[in-house]
C-alpha cells in the first residue's frame, strides 16, 4: 500500500483526498517539484528546493519547504523504497480550499501540501543506445514557464500529439526557436559545442540542465547557452534532452529526418557519461557516510 504525504499526515494513497473547492482543482493554482533519488539519495535536493521556494514566491503562495527534506525521506522509508535503483518525489503545493474566484481568497487559508515517491526507470541500454524520436509542436504555454506551476495542459498536448504522431518526445516551438520539451530541456550539438536554451522565463530552469552545464565545463566539452532556432535543427550534428528521469536523452529524428546520422553522437555520449559517473560519485559519498 502507498503511503502519501497530505497536509500535515502519512496516509494510505486509497485514504487521502483533496476538496472539490481546491484551487488546485479548480484554478491549477499551484506549484510542484519533481525530486529524483538514487539509492535512496536525494540528487541536488537544495536546488529542487530553492527551486520550489522561487515558484511559491512567484505565484505568492506562502509555504515554507524547509519541513519537506524530512518528509521525503519518511515516504522512502515507508514506501521501502530508500535502496531503489531510481525514485523520485512528486510535490505538489496548491493555494488550498476557498470557493471559486479569480482573486486570491479573502480569508487566508493553508496551502494544501501533497508529496509521494515512485520508482522509475532508465530505458535499457540498447534502447537509449538508438536514441529517441520527436516531433517539432507549437509551444502554446504562459510566458511564465519558468515558474513549475501545476497548470500543464499545453505540455500535455504537446505531449499527446508527438504520442499520436508515433514519436517518443516532443519540440516545443516558439517565434522560430526550438525551447525545450514538454518535461525536458532541449539541446544540441553544433561544430562540437553542446547549445541550450539561455534560462530565461521561456523555460523551465532545470535541475539537469544546470549541474550538466558545470559537469561539461569542468570536463572541458564546450557548451553555450543561446536559442536554437528550428531551422538550424535540420543541419545539428546531435540533439538530446535533459530533465530529471530522462537524465541525458538522446533524440535521433525530428519530424521524420535523421538527425546527423542518425545515430547516437559522441558529445551525447560523452555528457551522459559524466552525468552517471557524477551520479555514481554522490551515491558513494552518500554510502561512505551512512
Ligand atoms: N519536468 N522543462 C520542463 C518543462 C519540465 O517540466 C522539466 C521537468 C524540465 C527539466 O527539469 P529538471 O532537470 O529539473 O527535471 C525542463 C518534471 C520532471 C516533470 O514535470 O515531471
Amino acid at each position: 500500500m502507498t503511503t502519501v504525504y497530505l497536509n500535515g499526515a502519512f496516509v494510505p494513497k486509497a485514504e487521502a483526498f483533496v476538496s472539490v473547492d481546491d484551487r488546485g482543482f479548480l484554478l491549477s493554482d499551484g506549484v510542484y517539484e519533481v525530486v529524483p533519488f538514487y539509492d535512496g539519495v536525494p540528487f541536488y535536493l537544495d536546488r529542487h528546493l530553492a527551486r520550489l521556494r522561487r515558484s511559491l514566491e512567484a505565484v505568492r503562495i506562502e509555504y515554507d519547504p524547509s519541513p519537506l527534506a524530512d518528509i521525503l525521506q519518511r515516504l522512502l522509508d515507508a514506501d521501502g523504497l530508500t535502496s531503489a535503483d531510481r525514485s523520485l518525489a512528486y510535490l505538489q503545493v496548491t493555494r488550498g480550499v476557498a470557493p471559486r474566484t479569480h482573486y486570491f481568497p479573502e480569508q487566508p487559508v493553508p496551502p494544501t501540501v501533497y508529496a509521494y515517491v515512485k520508482v522509475w526507470s532508465r530505458p535499457a541500454d540498447a534502447v537509449w543506445g538508438r536514441g529517441f524520436t520527436a516531433i517539432t509542436v507549437p509551444d502554446q504555454r504562459w510566458h511564465r514557464v519558468d515558474i513549475k506551476a501545476i497548470g500543464l495542459l499545453p505540455n500535455a498536448l504537446a505531449f499527446q500529439a508527438a504520442r499520436d504522431a508515433g514519436a517518443d518526445d516532443c519540440i516545443l516551438v516558439r517565434d522560430g526557436i526550438a525551447i525545450e520539451g514538454a518535461h525536458q530541456n532541449f539541446w544540441g550539438v553544433f561544430d562540437g559545442k553542446a547549445v541550450t536554451h539561455p534560462a530565461t522565463n521561456l523555460i523551465l530552469p532545470g535541475i539537469t540542465r544546470a549541474v550538466l552545464l558545470e559537469l561539461a565545463h569542468s570536463h572541458g566539452i564546450p557548451c553555450e547557452e543561446r536559442p536554437i532556432l528550428v531551422e538550424e535543427l535540420a543541419h545539428a550534428e546531435e540533439l538530446f534532452f535533459t530533465g530529471t528521469t530522462g537524465e541525458v536523452r538522446p533524440c535521433v529524428r525530428v519530424d521524420g529526418t535523421a538527425v546527423g546520422d542518425g545515430r547516437v553522437g559522441p558529445v551525447t555520449r560523452a555528457l551522459s557519461d559524466v552525468f552517471l559517473a557524477h551520479v555514481q560519485a554522490i551515491k558513494e559519498a552518500a554510502a561512505a557516510v551512512r
